[in-house]
Formats: C-alpha cells, structure tokens, sequence
C-alpha cells in the first residue's frame, strides 16, 4: 500500500495530497472501486450530493476494514441548497446518507453567482463548522471575487478551493490568487476525464518516458509540485495504483514550465464550464 504525501491547509488539518475522485463511480460497481482505491491507499474520498453516490460511499466506508478515522470523506453543497436552512438541512442529510456524524471536509460545489445565494451558503458552512458537522470547510469553482465576498461578509477564509486544472487549462492566474489568500487549490479533472487527449499528449509523453513513468503520473507531479491537491478518478485497478505511485520522482522547473505551456485557455475547458455561466442540474 502507497502511503501519500500530505498537505496542510489554513486551519490547520493536513489531508492527503491526492484524493480519489468519484464522478460517475456509482452502484456495485462503484462500490468496488472505492473499496479497492482504499485498499490501494486512498484516504481522502471525494464524493458531492450532486454525484448521486453519497450512499454507496457510506457503505464502503461500512465495508472497509480501514477504521473510519483513518478516512477523510469530502461532499459538495448543491445548487438547489444554497439558502442558509435548506444547506443546513442538506449538511444534515447527506451524513445521515453517509451514515458517518462529521465531513472531514466540505465544500460549496459552485458559485452560481446569478443567484446571488453562495454567500448565506458560505455562512451556512462556517456555522456547520461551528455545530461540529464538519471540521474543514472550502469552495470549489470560485473566481477571486467570489472568494473576496465570502471573506469579507464572514471573517472566515476557505481553506480549499477546488477547480478546473489540467495542463490545457492549468487555470495558473486563479492557482495563485488562491495562494494569494491562503488557500489550497484542488484540481479537479486532472487528466482532462477522457474528454480531452491530454495523456496522449507529446510532450508530456516525452517526459514521461525520460522518467520511465505514464503521462498520469507526470500530471499528477506537476499538481503537487505545485501544491495543489491531486483529485483524480480511476476505477481501472492498474490506474489506481499507478497514480499513486509518484513519490519517487520529480520534475524539473524546465519540465513544469513544458506543462505549463501547453495552456490554451478558456477553449481547454473540458466542458466549457465557466464558474459565472455554469448553473448545476438540480
Ligand atoms: N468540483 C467540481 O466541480 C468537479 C468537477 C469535475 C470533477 N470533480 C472531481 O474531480 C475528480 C476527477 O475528475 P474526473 O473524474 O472528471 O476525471 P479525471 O480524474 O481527470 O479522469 C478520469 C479518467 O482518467 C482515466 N485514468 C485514471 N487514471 C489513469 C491512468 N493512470 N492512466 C490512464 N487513464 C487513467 C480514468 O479511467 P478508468 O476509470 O478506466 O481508470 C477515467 O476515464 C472527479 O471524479 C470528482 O471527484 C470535481
């Protein structure tokens, strides 16, 4: 078993620094994948209310033998429950769905700024820490002004913001407006989720193979070089283990910079999902 690299956030907690990823892992199927991923070393689950999953997940979580201390489960805030009572409510539901008291962390899954709600969400979290229903509390797709607003009518800094980031959309400017205020970045879709041929891709095959390592793990080194939490799906048991395996190398500043130049902007989006147009299903 891979034991990985962790990372500390601003309140202190130190999670994994590669997460296993849970979009479309669902069902019997699902659950055996979260089973071997713990098995092969995962700590930190990345599920979302919006996943439809939260249950299978409470049953892994039953049917491991890793002891649910050991295990960091992460969920999502959905759109439809961004008024203060009803992400409160939605708080409250998705452990009962788990079946486990706290989240080790939880994020608000998007902004949906049209809506003008994410900051009652933002305090409706601040106060689920508070209540003791999760310990670390964060967003996802937030753009600097999202994050502006939440700080100031609250006092309080997520301590992760988890975002688009892959090496044809490295979302470098908004990595380092997080780092700017204090906050990890999580990368979602790290190998562009077979949307896009990232791992397909030259240069990064060419550095791959001087490293004698696949494309998935170059990537996965760029993130943490970058300290940026790796958040990466794989139910393929071989690539489950292969990503994890990467703490035995490193990449040059000349290789990052490869990576990073790879970028082609707002058309790299594996979906074109921008953070002040996207409004989620709910
Ligand atoms: N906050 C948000 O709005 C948001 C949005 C999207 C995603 N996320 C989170 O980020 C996680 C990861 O993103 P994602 O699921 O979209 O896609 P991803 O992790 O970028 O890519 C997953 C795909 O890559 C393949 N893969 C995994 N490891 C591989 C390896 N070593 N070699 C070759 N192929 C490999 C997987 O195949 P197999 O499954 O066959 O192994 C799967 O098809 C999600 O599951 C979710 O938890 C969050």
């Amino acid at each position: 078993m891979t034991h990985i690299q962790e990372i500390q956030v601003n309140d202190g907690s130190h999670f994994p620094s590669i997460a296993f990823g849970t979009v479309n892992v669902k069902g019997a199927h699902g659950l055996n994948d979260v089973l071997t991923a713990i098995e092969a070393g995962y700590r930190l689950i990345d599920t979302s209310t919006n996943y439809n999953n939260e249950g299978m997940v409470g049953e892994a979580i039953r049917r491991s033998s890793v002891p649910r201390e050991e295990l960091m489960i992460s969920s999502k805030l959905p759109g439809a429950a961004h008024s203060y009572d009803k992400a409160i409510q939605m708080i409250q539901e998705s452990l009962y769905r788990i079946g486990i008291d706290h989240f080790d962390k939880y994020l608000i899954h998007w902004p949906l700024p049209k809506r003008e709600k994410y900051d009652e969400a933002w305090q409706a979290l601040v106060d689920a820490q508070k209540f003791g229903l999760i310990k670390t509390i964060g967003v996802s797709n937030f753009l600097p002004e999202h994050l502006d607003r939440i700080i100031e009518k609250t006092g309080v800094t997520p301590a992760t913001n988890q975002i688009e980031r892959h090496p044809y959309f490295n979302n470098n400017e908004l990595v380092e407006e997080n780092k700017k205020r204090g906050i990890l970045t999580e990368s979602w879709s790290p190998l562009g989720r077979e949307i896009n041929d990232v791992l397909e891709n030259e240069t990064i095959k060419n550095i791959a193979e001087k490293h004698d390592k696949s494309p998935a793990q170059v990537i996965a080194r760029w993130n943490l070089q970058n300290v940026c939490l790796h958040v990466v799906k794989a139910s393929n048991h071989i690539h489950q283990q292969e990503n994890l395996n990467v703490f035995d190398f490193e990449l040059s500043d000349t290789e990052i910079k490869e990576i990073d130049g790879l970028d082609k902007g707002e058309a790299g989006r594996v979906e074109g999902q921008h953070p002040n147009e996207y409004e989620e299903f709910d």
